[in-house]
């Protein structure tokens, strides 16, 4: 990964355990909201983001919150899938899943903790106020109702039913597709907005996003528990449509293909400064095509 979005990296990490910094004893909602996000993830969410601010003539510097606010987002989802009312996935990043360390109750609290934080680092910032007003709008809309909630609304909606791949199109760019989208959203406010981010940005964020949750997939079926510190097997076991169930292995392999494929064209369109972009493509592909 080039050197610049490293060095970003680094001060992400150093500005996110900070927020942990004199937690209370008794707060084991904000400790087992430490617990879940500090080590283990992938980090692809605020990656993106800096990215995209690079790509739009920024020095990322000034994208930290909104990374750290996004990783915040992105964690609580996470916790919360995993609960026992909904994936009952019991390893998560490496390590037990945040309700298998601290219970149900502590981890339901760690990701609404978690929630509510992000939008606190985002307002607390050093952002312009119509910057962070933008930013707060885009990630609470990405995150809502209409976003990934009612992308994991239709996941469990489309368990042991018959759906077909425009549905599971749909629920992906919803689930996964909208936070990834808004990383790329939240890094392109904190550059020069000179390109438009629905004309320019969008279709590669759509595409990568549908390719992540595609991968995911497949990961699920062919990976191992060691290299994906997730249980492997977890959608067979819940049922769930994917684009495995749907199509089989090697289809939804070639159809990885066609989105990283598409993706890189969207990127050659984009122009100049995407190399980080695509290095961080060719991450997400590279694991299945
Ligand atoms: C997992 O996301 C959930 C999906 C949207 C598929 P990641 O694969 O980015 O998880 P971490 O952050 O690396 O743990
Ligand atoms: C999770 O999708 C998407 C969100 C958390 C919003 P999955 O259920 O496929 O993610 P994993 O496989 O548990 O990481
Ligand atoms: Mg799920
Ligand atoms: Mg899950
Ligand atoms: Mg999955």
């Amino acid at each position: 990964m080039p050197k610049r979005l490293e060095n970003l990296m680094e001060t992400f990490e150093a500005e996110l355990q900070a927020k942990f910094r004199g937690v209370l004893p008794e707060d084991t909602a904000w400790q087992a909201a430490q617990y879940s996000i500090s080590d283990g993830g992938k980090r692809i969410r605020p990656r993106l983001l800096f990215a995209t601010a690079l790509a739009c003539g920024a020095d990322g510097r000034n994208a930290l919150p909104l990374a750290v606010a996004l990783e915040m987002v992105h964690t609580y989802s996470l916790i919360h899938d995993d609960l026992p009312c909904m994936d009952d996935d019991d390893l998560r990043r490496g390590k037990p899943s945040c309700h298998i360390m601290y219970g149900e109750a502590t981890a339901l609290l760690a990701g609404d903790a978690l929630l509510t934080e992000a939008f606190a680092v985002i307002a607390d910032s050093d952002l312009p106020g119509d910057t962070i007003a933008d930013a707060v709008l885009c990630l609470a809309v990405a995150a809502g109702h209409n976003g990934m909630i009612l992308g994991q609304v239709l996941d469990m909606a489309f368990e042991e039913s018959d759906v077909d791949s425009a549905m599971l199109q749909r629920m992906n760019a919803l689930k996964t597709g909208r936070l990834i989208i808004a990383a790329g959203n939240l890094g392109w406010l904190c550059g020069s907005r000179t390109k438009p981010f629905r004309e320019a940005f969008l279709p590669f964020f759509h595409a990568l996003g549908v390719l992540f949750q595609v991968a995911d997939d497949i990961l699920d079926v062919i990976s191992t528990e060691e290299d994906l510190g997730k249980p492997i097997g977890s959608d067979a076991e819940n049922s769930k449509t994917t684009w495995v169930s749907l199509m089989g292995v090697e289809k939804a392999k070639g159809l990885a293909k066609e989105l990283y494929e598409k993706a890189q064209g969207y990127l050659r369109r984009i122009g100049d400064d995407t190399q980080y972009l695509s290095a961080i493509l060719d991450t997400v592909g590279g694991k299945v095509i």
